[in-house]
């Protein structure tokens, strides 16, 4: 994916002209999906029916124990092709090792659930199995999701394994949540959501395996605010957050620490899983976050919907209706500027992208804004297009960058933008990185998921 440039640039155009429809990333990618003997593997056919939905090929291989737990009948009817189990490994029929082909088959592998026991298989190279011989034959990302019991999770042996893992090149482990096991328990081990495993393995789609946020940590501002008139009403706008989160996924899955302060959201709540959150309501709220963060952020990302005014005084008690008309004309006073705020405080080397949501001529409105605000980039996107805006899955618009750089983003799906940004933002210069591993997942990506459905 890269920033269309050329064409439609010309100043007061109303929007870049719309280059290609927005595709799904998805579509026509080979997917591979392997799956061990974990109770979690029950979620599968969920994934693979998600998949093969949007257009992607699925190809599903199951371990023995998977087997038993899943059904291979469902999975092959759910990826409208030929489910592989062990014993297809030694048919006479294949004019080719079945691991090996189905290894190069792929553009992208899915391993999930992940089993303490197909873990030490990988991480010790025993190739005994056809997931186990395909995982070390294939050179394509995967895309790892463990799941266990929160003991089995915390043994020692299984530690070391994970944390083998990562350095290998090419694994992407899946941030697992907390949550009720099928153990009746609750702790780490749940397995990621199908919705967060489909988002990875979109951004994976979108930008292959690249690391190039590792050691950076990035503070990201979305969603609305609100200001109360009193406790039952309050200005706000129909910002749900979702371009800010999915930013956030994609610098998370390239390797970086992300913050985000965010207002009210209305996502789903799994594409929340691994980010390290910092709800507010208000801006005054959303401000005070942003300047305790801002220090040790090397970028920022201001996409949240500031409301623009504020009561001068905040009212505890519920206003008589008839009151409603002179408090809503008198009283208010601007919120200050987030974004203003950000870039007179920002340290040496840090940068900072700030959004701007218009309707009609966009361009004009955003070079402005630009000019004013100060900020190393602005993503100026039209909230009056059918793909793009508040609540839509897709977005469009114009980024502004230095030395007149004007560069029409074409609508796609608002992951597919996310990670247009985050290249455009990682093109600057930035502080160095600080010293990382060559591959950490983000804080809790170290506490894989487990077991429950
Ligand atoms: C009902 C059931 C649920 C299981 N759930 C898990 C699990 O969530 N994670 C895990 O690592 N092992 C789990 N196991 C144990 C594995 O299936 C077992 O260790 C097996 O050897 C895994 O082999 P595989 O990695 O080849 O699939 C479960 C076993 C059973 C019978």
């Amino acid at each position: 994916m890269r920033i269309e440039s050329g064409g439609g640039t010309e100043p007061g155009g109303a929007a870049p002209a719309p280059l290609l429809p927005p595709a799904d990333p998805l579509a026509g990618q080979r997917v591979l999906v392997l799956i061990s003997g974990s109770i979690a593997a029950v979620k599968l056919p969920l994934v693979v029916s998600a998949l093969a939905a949007r257009g992607a090929e699925v190809r599903c291989a199951l371990t023995p124990s998977a087997e038993r737990l899943v059904s291979p009948v469902a999975l092959a009817s759910l990826a409208r092709r030929p489910c592989a189990l062990d014993d297809d490994q030694w048919s006479h029929q294949a004019a080719r090792p079945l691991h090996i082909e189905l290894a190069e088959w792929a553009d992208l592998v899915l391993l999930a659930p992940l089993s303490a026991t197909t873990l030490g298989r990988w991480v010790h190279g025993l190739a005994d199995g056809l997931v186990a011989s395909t995982l070390l034959a294939c050179e394509a990302p995967v895309l790892v999701a463990p799941a266990m019991n929160t003991a089995m999770w915390e043994a020692v042996p299984v530690r070391r394994n994970w944390q083998a893992l990562q350095t290998f090149e090419r694994v992407v482990p899946v941030a697992p949540a907390h949550g009720l096991l099928a153990c009746d328990r609750r702790g780490e081990g749940r397995m990621a959501e199908p919705e967060r495993l489909l988002l990875a393995l979109e951004s994976l789609a979108l930008h292959g395996w690249r690391r190039d946020w590792a050691g950076r940590r990035l503070l990201v501002s979305t969603g609305p605010t609100r200001e109360f008139l009193d406790p039952a009403r309050c200005l706000t706008n129909p910002s749900t957050g979702r371009m800010g989160v999915l930013l956030a996924q994609a610098a998370l899955q390239r390797g970086a620490t992300v913050d985000v302060v965010h207002g009210p959201l209305t996502v789903d709540p799994v594409l929340l899983e691994g980010l390290r959150r910092h709800p507010v309501v208000t801006a005054a709220e959303m401000e005070r976050q942003l300047v305790d963060l801002q220090p040790a952020a090397d970028a920022i990302v201001m996409a949240a919907a500031v409301a623009d005014h504020r009561r001068v005084e905040a009212r505890l008690d519920k206003l008589p209706k008839q009151d409603l008309q002179p408090a809503l004309s008198g009283g208010w006073e601007p919120v200050p500027d987030l974004l203003a705020g950000l870039v007179a405080r920002r340290p040496a080397g840090q940068r900072i992208l700030g959004f701007a949501a218009h309707s009609g001529d966009v361009l004009p409105q955003a070079r402005a804004k630009f000019a004013r605000k100060g900020c190393d980039l602005l993503f100026a996107n039209p909230i009056d297009q059918p793909a793009a805006g508040f609540g839509s899955p897709f977005n469009q618009g114009w980024l502004l960058g230095p030395g007149e750089r004007i560069e029409p983003i074409a609508p796609a799906p608002k992951l597919a933008v996310a990670h247009l940004l985050l290249d455009a933002l990682a093109g600057l210069p930035l502080r160095p990185p600080a010293a990382a591993p060559p591959h950490r997942p983000a804080a809790d990506g170290m506490h894989p998921a487990a077991a429950d459905p």
